[in-house]
């Protein structure tokens, strides 16, 4: 078997011999053994665009999760291959909608609301759910773009329904000015709406998934570096839940959270509940600043990370001999709608 500094050296051979036919697009949440090979890094939104601009790379070696190789493969030609080096890195946020839970919720929300509903689904979603938004008019939305694409659509229908993570649809809405009392959550496991009220007031439907990375930091967590660090700001993804968002100082996408700690003064000391990944590569860039997980225990994805260095390497090699592995292949029937749900998002975002 090889070692670390054999495989990195192999990498990099590859890439200088397959040149530009070969892309390799990496997720901000990834390992720095895998990091370090990337062409592009970015959120999932960079991503997107990147692969969408992407027109030469015969290759696109996607290092991230099931669901962004997905939108890489609808977004680029037909030529072009994209490949996700472990097929077991997924998104347990976009299993939790699953296309048959959400087309049987769809003819519920529509015998109660009619016409008067429009679905979005944030990117981390498979691309069957992106297909489905995009048939009944709706549009894809990211950490980055949420506030605009939720005023865009609210401007098309009376209400919404977004997919699958509540605590971005919540954080997002509430940001907006949209009380709690007119958001409601659905239920898969039960078909239905978790509501007191009367439901013409329903603005919001928030599917009940969620990150169970992000779900990870608290507002113990909170309370706890206020009481050690009275000087420490919180910063936080929106895939938080409420009450560590409104609790937090800050809080915004992966990028935003990235350009926060980029621009704060040197001695500045920040408290960041984000991805482990992400937070370590911040601390090692920032040597000036105090910087720490929000929540002690630091939060991998671990689907994110099984994509490493050998299975980089094992991908690549196949790619060299022309015998691609792990081939990611949305559909046509499947990507025709979903594109159109993923332009509406492109050309506002
Ligand atoms: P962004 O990259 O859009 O911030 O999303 C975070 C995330 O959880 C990716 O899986
Ligand atoms: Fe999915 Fe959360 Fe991992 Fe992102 S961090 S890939 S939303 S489980």
């Amino acid at each position: 078997s090889m070692t670390t500094a054999e495989m990195e050296e192999r990498v990099r051979e590859i890439k200088q011999l397959m040149g530009s036919r070969l892309f390799i697009p990496g997720h901000h949440y990834q390992k720095d053994e895998v990091i370090q090979f990337a062409d592009a890094v970015g959120d999932s939104l960079q991503l997107a665009q990147v692969s969408a601009e992407n027109k030469e790379a015969e290759y696109i070696v996607f290092c991230g999760v099931h669901f962004m190789a997905e939108t890489a493969d609808m977004l680029t030609s037909p030529e072009q291959t994209v490949i996700l080096p472990d097929m077991r890195a997924g998104c347990s946020m976009a299993d939790m909608a699953d296309i048959f839970q959400t087309e049987k919720a769809w003819r519920k929300l529509t015998e109660t609301f009619g016409d008067r509903i429009l679905p979005l689904t944030y990117v981390n979603s498979t691309a069957a759910i992106k297909s489905f938004v995009g048939k009944y008019g709706g549009a894809t939305v990211t950490s980055s773009n949420a506030h605009k694409m939720v005023e865009w659509a609210l401007g098309e229908k009376e209400r919404i329904l977004f997919l699958p993570d509540q605590h971005l649809g919540r954080n997002t809405a509430a940001d907006l000015g949209i009380s709690l009392d007119d958001m409601a959550v659905f239920d898969p496991a039960t078909n239905d709406l978790v509501y007191d009220g009367d439901s013409e007031n329903i603005k919001v439907i928030l599917w009940k998934g969620h990150c169970s990375v992000h779900e990870n930091f608290t507002v113990k967590n909170i309370e706890s570096v206020r009481k050690n660090h009275p000087d420490m700001q919180v910063i936080v993804h929106p895939e938080c839940r409420r009450d560590v968002v409104e609790q937090s100082d800050y809080n915004g996408s992966t990028k935003y959270i990235i350009d926060m700690i980029e621009r704060a003064p040197s001695g500045t000391s920040w408290a960041i509940g984000t991805e482990m990944n992400l937070v370590k590569r911040l601390i090692a860039n920032h040597p000036d600043k105090h910087i720490i997980s929000l929540n002690p225990y630091m939060c991998p994805c671990l689907t994110m990370n099984r994509i490493d260095l050998p299975h980089l390497l094992w991908a690549l090699e196949h790619v060299m001999a022309d015998d691609p592995v792990n081939v990611i292949r949305v559909e046509p029937s499947v990507t025709t709608e979903a594109v159109r749900a993923l332009e509406r998002m492109l050309i506002r975002a």
